[in-house]
């Protein structure tokens, strides 16, 4: 979702937010522009599309300053045009915008009636236009941003640039995120750390209702009072490379890649050498509880999905899973003893962020899993599990979906011992089950080309079904996510069983079916459902383990092998094969794979 920049520099200023903007693509972008203040002026560049077109405006209409904001834009309100694009300018203020300014037609009626003349179709010329206005009353910048901030409705992340002033940034968050930082005789702020990584590993992050008041020798912050406050300034992990595509032609072929690594990683931190688990140090018990809610969106959704499955055999606990966006508007009754679980790789998302806040509202227990330790929703939580995956770019998530299986699995074990539910036998069976996860999704990884194959013809097909049982239906979902997400084939998600009761009248020799199917203790239903498909001329991709195959016999259009593994890890190993799938199909289709259309990595808006 929308990127912001701001940067008080030394030098001149418009590469360098060009370049912050770069490493804030990821977020998913339609358009992208730029403003600079120099010899007291405001001027602005601003194009449509990728940012190698405002780049190429720069070359022929360059913009001086050394003072300046950036930002790439998420269509909200009024299409991706060029007019449409940020920053905007009133009169002396210039504006960049991450959220959503819901009663921006009410503040746009009376600034009309003030005499000003939107010439966009956005919310946010709204805010440039009411700081105007206040600055035109003769208040400071300050006071302006202030008097404006009392009349938003809504989501923000603000950065504000005014004419005259060259040593002057005032950025303001509600709701968006924000980063300061602090460079050599320079200052910076971001819509995250991976914005200003290159500049300084020196960050601070703004809290709900801070407003900022940059210039380069100083940063003051006050808080939703309007009392001074103090924003830790912490060193952060920079490392370049963590932005390199490391020879990958894609980050979500890195990603998918990395998964080994990373996922050995974050067993570390959470089962011990010999096989304990370890939770990452933190003390949880599960003895008391009687019932788990989990909430996210997207791809976290279902790493919820599937955990609900797991606590439920594992730990015999109740658990109701939710897509954020409707849990938040459904008032669903919380007890105050609910333990409340939000998934979110990146910390920020608006809907699951709201969910959280109403739990805590209502006494429950609030724990979350995320890959970002300083994000809101981590930091708003009773109880942050990291994921440990690693700055994750690209838009279609991979190595964090897996990490979040992970952990879920953890605290799912974790769960059944304290509640009881499993003997030291299995739990051990279980336990270095996932040990073998780095290595056993090596080896799934190992079927790459056989995947490359596949998708090839894949690409052709306009309509795929993915069919999934028991732990693999919550998978074959997001198989079919990441196919449409990237590829832009229309796919749907089943549990093998439903197959019947409608979808199967879609089945001909055109539509190509998924089947995610180990050899566990549902295959021979699965393998039912698989029967009424191929005699239907349905054309059959199987991807299951040896012994599944064999068993399985002849018929399949395709086959994947995939390594034998315990039935309770197949959702993280089987993710693998999923990703790919995705990965080469849209390949072989030419889609940009890391930024797909209309897509955000993190959706700041609800
Ligand atoms: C967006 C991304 C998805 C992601 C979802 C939830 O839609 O494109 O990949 O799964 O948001 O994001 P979160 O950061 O909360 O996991």
């Amino acid at each position: 979702m929308c990127g912001i920049i701001g940067v008080l520099g030394t030098h001149e200023v418009a590469p360098v937010l060009v370049d912050a903007l770069k490493r804030l693509e990821y977020r998913g972008y339609d358009s992208a522009g730029i403003a600079t203040v120099h010899n007291g002026k405001l001027d602005r560049r601003r194009a449509l599309g990728k940012l190698i077109n405002l780049s190429d405006l720069l070359v022929h209409e360059p913009l001086i300053g050394k003072s300046g904001i950036g930002h790439t834009r998420w269509a909200t309100h009024g299409e991706p045009t060029v007019k449409n694009a940020h920053p905007h300018i009133s009169g002396r203020v210039s504006v960049v915008h991450n959220g959503i300014i819901e009663n921006f037609q009410e503040l746009l009626k009376e600034l009309k009636a003030c005499g000003y003349a939107p010439t966009t179709q956005t919310d946010t010329e709204t805010v440039s236009m009411l700081v105007d206005h206040y600055l035109s009353q003769g208040e400071t910048p300050l006071q302006s941003v202030r008097n404006c901030l009392t009349k938003l409705n809504g989501a923000f992340g603000l950065c504000f640039l005014f004419e005259g002033e060259e040593d002057l940034i005032i950025a303001t968050r509600k709701g968006s995120p924000l980063a300061i930082g602090y460079g050599d005789g320079e200052i910076y702020v971001g819509s995250d750390a991976i914005a200003l990584a290159p500049m300084t590993d020196r960050i601070s992050y703004l809290e709900e209702g801070d407003i900022a008041v940059l210039s380069r020798s100083q940063v003051s912050i006050e808080d939703k009072d309007s009392s001074p406050a103090n924003r830790e300034i912490r060193t952060i992990r920079s490392g370049s490379n963590r932005f390199e595509k490391d020879g990958y032609t894609h980050f979500m072929e890195k990603e998918i890649y990395e998964q080994p690594s990373v996922i050995a990683q974050n067993l570390k931190h959470y089962i011990s050498d010999t096989g304990q688990i370890t939770l990452n140090g933190i003390n949880l018990d599960f003895s008391s509880i009687e019932r788990i809610t989990l909430v996210a969106c997207g791809t976290a959704f279902y790493a919820c999905l599937t955990a609900k499955y797991w606590f439920e055999k594992l730990a015999r606990i109740p658990v109701d899973v939710d897509v954020a966006s409707e849990f938040r508007y459904r008032t669903p009754p919380v007890a105050a003893n609910t333990l409340a679980i939000f998934v979110s790789q990146s910390g920020e998302t608006a809907d699951t962020l709201a969910a959280l806040r109403y739990c805590k509202d209502k006494a429950a227990h609030i724990w979350s899993v995320t890959n970002v330790t300083e994000s809101s929703i981590a930091r708003e939580s009773d109880v942050d599990l990291p994921i440990y995956a690693g700055i994750e770019i690209g838009v279609a998530s991979t190595k964090a979906f897996t990490c979040q299986l992970t952990v879920l699995l953890t605290l799912a074990l974790k769960a059944a011992s304290d509640q009881n539910q499993i003997n030291d036998h299995k739990r051990h069976e279980i336990l270095s089950s996932m040990q073998s996860l780095p290595s056993l999704i090596n080896l799934a990884l190992n079927c790459s080309e056989n995947l490359r194959f596949v998708a090839n013809e894949l690409a052709h097909a306009t309509d795929i079904l993915f069919l999934g049982r028991g732990l693999l239906f919550p998978l074959a979902l997001e198989g079919a996510l990441k196919l449409k997400e990237i590829s832009y084939i229309h796919a749907e998600a089943y549990a093998a069983g439903e197959l019947k009761h409608g979808p199967i009248a879609l089945i001909d020799e055109t539509v190509p079916v998924v089947v995610m199917a180990p050899q566990d203790s549902l295959f021979d239903k699965t393998l039912s459902n698989v029967q009424e498909v191929m005699a239907r001329k349905g054309r059959i991709l199987m991807i299951a383990d040896a012994k599944a195959l064999k068993d399985a016999g002849q018929g399949f259009w395709k086959a994947i092998e995939m390594p034998h593994c315990h039935e309770i890890i197949s959702p993280i190993i089987y993710a693998i094969p999923a990703q790919m799938l995705a990965y080469y199909t849209a390949l072989a289709k030419g889609t940009d794979v890391d930024q797909p259309r209309n897509l955000a990595k993190s959706v700041t808006v609800e």
